[in-house]
């Protein structure tokens, strides 16, 4: 029998691509990253399965093409690149791989926090750049204590509510803001109290976004919203670039207007060393890697490859978005 076709947009571990050949007729994208588009659509046609990341825009044009695809399986928990209302109405499962990177960007999150908070990578860079005169003045490189900190969750999930652990095992205060509030028993054991978005904006002393990235949040972080922030404020971004207004933010942090942010996530990816907030003292900048540890990365791809093979044969992927 014929094996059935799977292409990657880029490579996996050597175990899934094992894995994979096994059962299947696997061709793998080399080169330019993202893939090109026009690639893409030229492979898309003759394939049962497509294993993508979170650059590779799945567009209806895209889907229109993949007349064979049964699943379209992405490594990240991310989905905003994939037209999944389209894929579910041409019958294309879409597969994702949340719970196994939740506690690795949680821990993103809060070292992101502890870094801008303490000027961790504002002190490497002194160093590096040879400016550390005179050691321990009253005033040298003071930082902002974490206990008894405002931490503001906007979107109380897995991640926010593994993010609010940690916190407060940190003695931080912890509110959140979700489209519902959760359980009064989930609250009391993480330690939360549900506020309004206007009272999470401002009574936090840090905001960590954990939201998804939709057309609702789509720079949802703007001038307006940091005007409301403290100005001692910090925010945290390791969900989506889009969902803050990048230019307004690097507007508030040149004037003030908040104290700092930590980020792992921007508007368009990768940022080059010539980005403005590469020029910003009071910015910890990471390159996109949440769920980027050694485990974490390796049981995605198991998910990735699970979610695939369940989509081929014509079930719901373990993860799976729609049906
Ligand atoms: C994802 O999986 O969508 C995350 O952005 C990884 O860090």
């Amino acid at each position: 029998m014929m094996k059935k076709r799977v292409f990657l947009t880029r490579t996996l571990h050597d175990f899934a691509l094992k894995e994979l050949k096994k059962r299947y007729e696997i061709e793998i994208h080399s080169g330019k990253i993202p893939i090109p588009k026009s690639k893409l659509r030229s492979k898309i046609g003759n394939i049962e399965g497509l294993i993508c990341f979170p650059y590779d825009k799945i567009d209806r044009d895209l889907i229109d093409n993949a007349k064979n695809l049964k699943i379209i399986s992405t490594y990240s928990v991310g989905f905003d690149h994939i037209d999944t209302k389209y894929a579910k109405k041409k019958k294309i499962r879409v597969g994702y791989t949340p719970e196994v990177l939740t506690d690795a960007t949680a821990d993103l999150a809060f070292s992101l926090m502890l870094d801008v908070l303490r000027r961790v990578s504002e002190g490497d860079r002194i160093i590096r750049n040879g400016k550390w005169i005179q050691i321990y003045g009253a005033y040298d490189y003071v930082g902002t204590d974490l206990q008894g900190m405002t931490l503001g969750i906007f979107g109380l999930g897995r991640i926010g509510s593994a993010l609010a652990k940690r916190a407060k095992s940190f003695n931080m205060k912890i509110i959140y803001h979700n489209r519902k509030p959760i359980s009064k028993n989930k609250e009391n054991s993480l330690g939360v109290k549900y506020v309004t978005f206007l009272k999470l904006i401002r009574s936090s002393d840090i905001i960590s976004i954990h939201v998804p990235h939709t057309k609702e949040t789509n720079h949802m972080f703007n001038m307006k919203i940091f005007k409301k922030m403290k100005k001692s404020g910090f925010l945290i971004n390791t969900a989506r670039g889009k969902i803050v207004n990048e230019k307004d933010l690097i507007k508030a942090l040149n004037k003030k207007i908040i104290a700092g942010a930590a980020l792992d996530v921007y508007e368009s990816e990768p940022i080059s060393k010539k980005h403005p907030l590469t020029k910003i003292q009071n910015v910890v900048l990471a390159p996109h890697i949440g769920s980027s540890t050694k485990e974490t990365r390796a049981k995605m791809a198991e998910i990735t490859v699970k979610n695939l093979n369940l989509g081929i044969e014509g079930k719901s992927p373990i993860y799976s978005v729609g049906y």
